[in-house]
């Protein structure tokens, strides 16, 4: 599929691969209300990352997780309490399947960064936050089971929503809908521009979970990077 729009730089950058804003962290007391689950396209992502680039060729075309965010509605973001990552953990024969089956759903795309480093990064950042509730084990194990359950292409591609076609907002929400009850979800979008004419593709899509990331619930709406659900949202692996 021909990708040769000139993506805006501001809008994606390394940053955007670790956080986005809004009201996703925890706050220093490790309360939280909700779990955030993020899936990424790497395409997209891949697109258009400031500087570095991405290392894997060729990209998997399915969407891989950015990350399991324990998240309030309301407090924006203090550092919250919580053990830091423990590589020896992650590394333990007892995790062998866990981890293999992370570095296939939970990648790292940026060159220098391996997948344990993004892990590292992603639960020292949110993941830890729920560590009264989850170990680390537990926290990877319930990342990985709602991929298993939740894989956004698997998820579109049920209510004939392929890659490479664009698809009015409302129908790409609607296929993540049916299949959680109803909840909503956030579709996250980065806008390109070529010629003057400006072109959204979906980056992420966020399904939302209760505190014990189970159960989907609505996510709260959030004013930067949803797609415009008036313009057509390209879909691209
Ligand atoms: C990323 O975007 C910038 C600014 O729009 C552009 O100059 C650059 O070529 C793009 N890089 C890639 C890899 O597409
Ligand atoms: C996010 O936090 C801000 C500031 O506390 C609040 O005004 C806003 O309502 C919150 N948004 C959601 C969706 O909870
Ligand atoms: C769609 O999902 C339903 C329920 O999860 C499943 O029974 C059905 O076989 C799927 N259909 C396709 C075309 O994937």
């Amino acid at each position: 599929m021909k990708f040769s729009e000139t993506i805006v730089a501001m809008v994606l950058g390394i940053a955007l691969s670790f956080d986005i804003g809004g009201n996703m962290s925890c706050n220093a007391a490790g309360q939280y209300d909700y779990f955030q689950f993020v899936q990424e396209s790497p395409f997209v992502f891949c697109k258009n990352i400031t500087g570095k680039g991405c290392n894997i060729l060729p990209l998997p075309r399915i969407f891989t997780i950015h990350g399991l965010w324990p998240s309030n509605f309301k407090h924006r973001h203090k550092p919250c309490v919580g053990a830091q990552f423990s590589r020896d953990v992650m590394n333990e024969a007892s995790n062998d399947e866990l981890r293999a089956d992370l570095e296939l759903s939970w990648r790292s795309f940026i060159s220098g960064r391996s997948n344990m480093d993004f892990w590292e990064y992603e639960y020292n950042k949110h993941g830890k936050c729920s560590d009264h509730i989850f170990s680390q084990t537990q926290y990877f194990d319930r990342a990985r089971s709602l991929w298993k359950q939740y894989k956004a292409h698997t998820l579109f591609s049920n209510r004939s929503v392929e890659p490479g076609k664009s698809y009015r907002f409302t129908d790409l929400e609607q296929a993540i809908r049916s299949f959680i009850g109803g909840r909503r979800p956030l579709l996250l979008c980065m806008q390109s521009e070529w010629k003057k004419k400006t072109k959204q593709y979906l980056l992420e899509v966020v399904i939302c979970f209760d505190d014990i990331a189970i159960n989907p619930v609505n996510c709260p709406k959030r004013m930067s990077k949803e797609c415009l659900p008036q313009s057509p949202v390209w879909y691209m692996l």
